[in-house]
């Protein structure tokens, strides 16, 4: 059904303006002052943004939906993240496709799409995960590549697991430079994390606040410029992930100033939450153990002013989705075996609003940059990350107005499958009012209304370039 948007403040990653914007199905047809209903097709649905903010649809482009990880599985479904997800104004998912070891290949990328397609209510794509380098899966990669899965993502972290040895690593940039793919990666030194850990417990330091001890800020710098390094080598174009400290993003910074084609991504924990939660009694700490590990409070503003100056491209989440009773409680005895990770895919956008602009920390367009544009350039995700005639009609009516807490014992606000919240009693200053996705309403009133269903796969054509 045709909409048509009326006397929204609309913004972009460079342009604010009050407009009417008329979206007559899929994609956006008219932006105009003044739009005269009466010039819309028969049936049009009609949105009164004023005094709202209307922002193209946000784009996470780091989540864990299904991802059998740590002995465990993380708690989403494409149905439960895809909802929450646009009930906090994101319209496009990157998920991470992360075989095992020894998994075929092509078989991850059938199974990590046929869990979206058909089930998730928001867009999606993903980037395909290479924990495995040799003939069999270069030739399944070059296949992939070709159905527009136009990103690779590598763990130089969890030895055994996930993580790829040099000689992989070497490979799989070489062939991501071949294809115009861009290498996503988890830079984290794995020898030192598994030498530091083992130390730790040896010395009965098993509570979660030795997670951050055993992965220190020289781990991932050295990890990131260990990727700039091989970057170098190869010409590939890299996006480093989930960069939690300043030393890391100075690394990545480095290595860009000398040419290496890099960009730099801050998850939303690693702005907001510091060490010392995971110092909370009666193990309540487990709840924020992720990788990298949450720094020292030093480091958020450091972040921050990464973040306004740019220098950081993108905000995304890695939500990666463990319950607290049955699952991060798996780690008890020892933070080795606490799965890592933060549900917050429904909670980046207000948070980041929240935290971000309505404190001056990031303006306006920067916080639609880095939690929409950026991601839409760097992944070449056709049509997504901006307001302009012939682009999706993925639009967010955000109200500033809204005044509300997170909470996991409010339903009606959490929608994520998780038994807790990180950010459980916060309190947001903005939410999102009506989404929609390609033209069709999902989210009205802050209520979900969708089509459990109607996402799609998002064209990826286009190769990026810095
Ligand atoms: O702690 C995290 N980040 N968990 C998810 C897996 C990953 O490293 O991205
Ligand atoms: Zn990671
Ligand atoms: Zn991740």
């Amino acid at each position: 059904m045709p909409i048509l948007i009326k006397n929204g403040r609309v913004i972009t990653a460079t342009d604010d303006y009050v407009a009417d914007i008329y979206c007559a199905a899929d994609t956006i047809t008219r932006i105009e002052k003044n739009i005269d209903p009466n010039s819309c097709a028969p049936g049009t649905s009609i949105i009164d943004a004023s005094g709202k903010y209307v922002f193209p649809g946000f784009i996470d482009p780091h989540v864990h939906i299904y991802l059998p990880f740590m002995g465990t599985y993380a708690k989403d479904t494409w149905e439960t993240a895809s909802r929450a997800a646009l009930l906090g104004g994101t319209t496009t998912l990157i998920e991470m496709i992360c075989p095992g070891k020894t998994d075929d290949a092509m078989q991850a990328f059938e199974t990590w799409l046929g869990k979206a397609q058909g089930i998730s209510a928001c867009d999606f794509t993903f980037h395909m995960g290479v924990t495995r380098f040799d003939d069999a899966s270069e030739k399944q990669f070059r296949e992939i590549v070709k159905k527009g899965i136009r990103s690779f993502k590598v763990f130089l972290a969890y030895k055994g697991a996930l993580g790829v040895d040099d000689r992989e690593l070497y490979q799989t940039l070489k062939l991501a430079n071949e294809l115009g793919v861009v290498v996503t990666a988890h830079c984290e030194n794995e020898t030192l994390v598994d030498e530091r850990q083992k130390e730790l417990l040896a010395a009965g330091k098993t509570a979660p606040e030795f997670h951050e001890p055993s992965r220190p800020v020289q781990v991932e710098a050295e990890g990131v410029h260990h990727l700039m390094t091989f970057a170098e080598l190869t010409g590939a174009e890299v996006y480093v992930v989930h960069t939690s400290c300043n030393e890391a993003v100075l690394e990545a910074q480095c290595a860009i100033a000398r040419g290496v084609k890099a960009h730099i991504e801050v998850v939303l924990p690693h702005l907001v939450v510091d060490h010392s939660y995971t110092q909370k009694p009666g193990f309540e700490g487990a709840k924020y153990v992720m990788s990298p590990p949450l720094r020292h409070e030093s480091q958020l503003p450091k972040m921050w002013a990464q973040l306004a100056s740019r220098a950081i491209a993108t905000v995304a989440t890695d939500h990666a989705p463990f319950d607290f009773e049955s699952q991060k409680t798996m780690g008890k005895d020892a933070f080795t075996k606490i799965p890592n990770g933060i549900p917050s895919v429904g909670n980046r956008v207000d948070i980041l609003y929240t935290n971000g602009v309505t404190t001056g920390k990031i303006d306006l367009h920067t916080f639609v940059d880095s939690a929409s544009t950026q991601a839409a350039r760097i992944f070449g995700l056709k049509g997504k990350g901006t307001i302009a005639v012939g682009a999706d009609a993925d639009l967010v009516v955000y109200d500033p107005a809204y005044r509300g807490k997170i909470s996991a014992k409010d339903k009606s606000h959490h929608h994520m499958a998780t038994d807790y919240s990180a950010f459980e009693g916060w309190e947001l200053k903005g939410r999102s009012d009506t989404v929609t996705v390609r033209g069709q309403i999902m989210v009205k009133g802050g209520n979900f209304v969708g089509k459990m269903g109607s996402g799609r796969l998002v064209p990826r054509p286009a190769i990026s370039s810095t």
